[in-house]
């Protein structure tokens, strides 16, 4: 039995979807600990693309089962939206193969509509998020009065949380941002709903959890987002309403730190981000453009231009310092193919001072100017590469000199979109 945490290391959109499906044919159970219909993973498989904001990634191998832990916040219609596409493509034959915990809270109208009203009025201030209603929805989650999935099974004390709730958010919503306000009664006709049709789906799945682990089976988890967009150490207040790093397995999922075996931090050769905040790395003219065309670095969710720009190993340092990567994953090596040359922050100047350590502040990561060191760039596909060894000797060079910066073995190299257009140095699972 291995438990293996997945994670970003950067602002999310490192291809996690990608390296989660590669691996799942080793895992049991694939577990999400935190985050909702904000991630958007991509999956290429056999030339079928396939999007996933809720289900994990996990549910295309036809052995895993798939949990949706109780840090989630569900939005059910997206959900539901996911179930019935897979099931009509036959992916999906038995429901017990998705698990959604009855703990998980779940997003509402008014949570999309306060998103929305909140980030209109912030206007220059804006977070840039993605408008499906996250942040509100845990906001409500940690003040203690949010509806909950198991909540939509109980269609009468469903009607006092509703009515309670509503009464709150359309006065938010109307007089304080004259938005529009939300139709009670159509919520509830819909959460009633939402309610019997995710019936076979509901569990308690840190029970389902403890079982697997308890079989030995090998448990993936699943993380959506990246380190930088977490809430306590990302770059705030650019980021998402939770806990994106590693150890938010354990409560997200419901596990113990002790039963956590390895954690695979996941890299774009590059980096991107979406929505606003810092980005030391970020090219703003003509590089940038050609990394984002060359990437395709457009959103899955929302379909924004993601900025683009170098990769940063500052970043990638705080990141497998605060979650204890065991290794990493490097997506997209073949995106740089063909460039001249590529360029790797390994510091910072900020205020005249250099440091090679994360700043601590917005302020100071604004003001970060980043020390490069150049790399020659190497030309070919390499989408055809299967060991590290194919590779041409430069972007072996690179792919030595991320590992040496991030302090952390490079194990997984991702050369294309595809499952198998993957190397892998060893065994992921081992344990
Ligand atoms: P929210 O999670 O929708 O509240 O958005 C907050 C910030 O996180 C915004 O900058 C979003 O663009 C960013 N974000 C949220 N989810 C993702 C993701 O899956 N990939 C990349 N950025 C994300």
């Amino acid at each position: 039995m291995t438990t293996l945490i997945a994670v970003g290391a950067q602002w999310g959109d490192e291809g996690k979807g990608k390296i989660v499906d590669w691996l799942a044919p080793k895992a049991e159970l694939v577990v999400r600990f935190h985050g909702g219909n904000n991630a958007g993973h991509t999956l290429v498989v056999d030339g079928e693309q396939t999007v996933l904001h809720v289900v994990p990634a996990g549910v295309l191998d036809p052995k895993t089962v798939n949990l949706i832990g109780p840090g989630v916040v569900v939005d059910p219609d997206i959900l539901l939206e996911e179930l019935d596409a897979l099931t009509e493509r036959g992916v999906l034959r038995d429901p017990s193969r998705v698990r959604v915990s009855g703990r998980a809270h779940v997003i509402l109208e008014w949570h999309r509509s306060l998103d929305k009203a909140r980030e209109e009025l912030a206007k220059g201030r804006a977070i840039g998020t993605t408008g499906r209603g996250i942040g509100p929805a845990y906001e409500d989650k940690v003040t203690r009065r949010g509806i909950r999935v198991a909540d939509l099974l109980d269609p009468a004390g469903l009607r006092e949380a509703i009515d309670r709730l509503a009464e709150q958010k359309n006065f938010e919503l109307t007089e304080y941002y004259k938005w529009q306000p939300v139709d009670v009664d159509a919520i509830h006709r819909r959460a009633v709903e939402w309610g019997r049709r995710l019936e076979p789906y509901v569990d308690h799945t840190e029970r389902t959890l403890e079982r697997a682990l308890r079989d030995g089976r090998n448990v993936l988890f699943e993380g959506a987002q990246g380190n930088f967009l977490d809430i306590d150490h990302g770059t705030y207040p650019y980021v998402t309403s939770s806990n994106c790093v590693a150890g938010a397995v354990c409560a997200g999922a419901g596990i113990g730190p002790t039963r956590i075996d390895r954690v695979l931090g996941i890299t774009k050769a590059y980096t991107t981000r979406v929505g606003g905040g810092p980005f030391p790395t970020e090219e703003k003219g003509e590089r940038g453009e050609e990394l984002r065309r060359l990437g395709g670095e457009f959103g899955a969710t929302t379909g924004r231009p993601r900025r683009c720009g170098w990769l940063d190993a500052v970043m990638l340092r705080e990141a497998a310092t605060v979650n204890g990567y065991t290794a990493l994953a490097v997506n997209k090596l073949d995106v740089l193919s063909e460039l001249d040359e590529v360029l790797i922050a390994t510091a910072y100047t900020v205020d005249g001072k250099r440091t090679e350590e994360f700043p601590m502040t917005l302020g100071e990561i604004e003001r970060a100017v980043p020390i490069y060191e150049s790399h020659p760039g190497w030309t070919g596909d390499l989408t055809g590469c299967r060991r590290f060894e194919d590779l041409p000797q430069t972007a072996r060079d690179y792919v030595d000199r991320v590992q040496a910066l991030a302090g952390v073995p490079v194990e997984l190299i991702s050369v294309g979109p595809g499952r198998d257009e993957t190397i892998s140095r060893t065994e992921p699972f081992r344990a």
